[in-house]
């Protein structure tokens, strides 16, 4: 193999975690992608009441490597712990659910962890790449206007399945394999209070018809929302039935899901905004890791290698750095 740079295509925490552990390796690498911002459904959106994170809401750790990692992150000052009062809510009935989980959440916002791992590495954000290519011994991506990148000694896939399978296609087995995997949707709604709402809820896990999961945004650490701001996320099955439903109706929906299940008055809110995360966690949990075509120099990861949770992408873009560095 070359000694040119090795490409990552995604900046979500896989895509970040493979070129943290590149880089600590002495390997220069550049990584790309579509978003404006880098983080993937880790990232925060910025709005007027504030930087909200709608979708990664916190994540736990069970691995041994990504504990002592979090715990790094921490001395860094790039995360926190979240100890929100827990409720759970059944068949409409809403009670106290206090656990010992340990939840991390990134500081001030969740986008923390992936602005700290970026560090300075070159990036190239509003970039598509629709097409990933082998010349005789390098590799030359091309994005959504047409520019050649490269030349590349190796190149990293680090984006959801659905997006993958059509990069891997120089590899047709990696391909197959993450073309097998289907990923469901969420939408997540936010809706900001002027006046705090009465409730002692803080976060709470919901099986219901169409919600999923709801937390109080500014009970995290060091948030500075204006107004109360409340996230919502809807289940994968109502979301998947209303997949091309309006943002508007989506928030009113999920409005009165939540004015019927929480205990409080819930007014008219101030603030809303609504979005659609169209591949938000693989259907089901995998055992590959993170896949290889070692020979040709090209490698795939993401939460939908292993679970769909933060520690699954992390440990799999882990995983990819370390079978790369085998050939290197
Ligand atoms: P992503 O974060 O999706 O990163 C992939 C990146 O690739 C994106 O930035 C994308 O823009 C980029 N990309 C895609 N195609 C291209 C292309 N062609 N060219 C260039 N770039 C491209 N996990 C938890 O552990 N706890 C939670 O509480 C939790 N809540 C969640 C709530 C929601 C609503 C969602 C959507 C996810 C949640 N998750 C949670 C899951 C967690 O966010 C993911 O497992 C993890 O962030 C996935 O990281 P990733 O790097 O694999 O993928
Ligand atoms: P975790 O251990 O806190 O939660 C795992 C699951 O256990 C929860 O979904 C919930 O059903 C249940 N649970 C945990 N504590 C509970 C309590 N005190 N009371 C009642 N139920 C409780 O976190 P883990 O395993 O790291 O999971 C990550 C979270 O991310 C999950 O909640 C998962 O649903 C969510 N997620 C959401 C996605 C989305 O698109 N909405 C995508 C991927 C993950």
């Amino acid at each position: 193999m070359s000694e040119a740079p090795i490409a990552i295509v995604g900046t979500g925490i896989a895509g970040l975690s493979a070129a943290h552990a590149l880089h600590a390796a002495g390997q220069p690498v550049q990584l790309f992608d579509k978003s404006r911002g880098l983080g993937g459904r880790m990232t925060s959106k910025r709005s007027e009441t504030g930087h909200l994170d709608l979708g990664t809401q916190y994540f736990t750790s069970r691995d041994r490597r990504f504990t002592e990692t979090v715990r790094h992150w921490q001395t860094q000052g790039w995360v926190a712990e979240w100890s929100p009062n827990l409720y759970q809510a059944r068949e409409g009935l809403l009670s106290p659910s206090a656990d010992e989980q340990l939840r991390w959440v990134g500081v001030p916002r969740m986008s923390a962890i992936a602005t700290g791992l970026l560090g300075d590495l070159p990036i190239k954000l509003s970039c598509r790449i629709t097409d990933v290519f082998r010349g005789e011994e390098n590799w030359t991506l091309v994005d959504a206007e047409g520019n050649n990148h490269g030349p590349f000694s190796q190149v990293i896939i680090a984006t959801p399945a659905p997006q993958a399978s059509t990069l891997l296609a120089s590899a047709p087995k990696l391909a197959a394999v993450a073309a097998s995997v289907a990923m469901e949707p969420t939408w997540s709604v936010a809706l900001g209070f002027a006046k705090p709402l009465e409730t002692k809820v803080e976060a709470c896990f919901v099986q219901d018809d169409a919600l999923d999961w709801l937390a109080r945004h500014r009970s995290k650490p060091g948030r500075d929302d204006l107004q109360d701001v409340w996230v919502l996320h809807a289940s994968s099955a109502w979301s998947r039935q209303h997949l091309d439903m309006s943002r508007e109706s989506v928030i009113e929906h999920l409005h009165g899901a939540f004015a019927e299940l929480i205990d409080c008055v819930v007014p008219a809110p101030e603030f809303t905004l609504a979005h659609r995360w169209l591949y938000a966690r693989p259907s089901q949990s995998h055992e590959w890791t993170a896949l290889a075509d070692a020979h040709l120099g090209l490698y795939a990861c993401g939460d939908w290698c292993l679970s769909g949770r933060v520690e699954g992408a992390w440990l799999s873009g882990q995983e990819a750095a370390r079978r790369l560095l085998e050939q290197r």
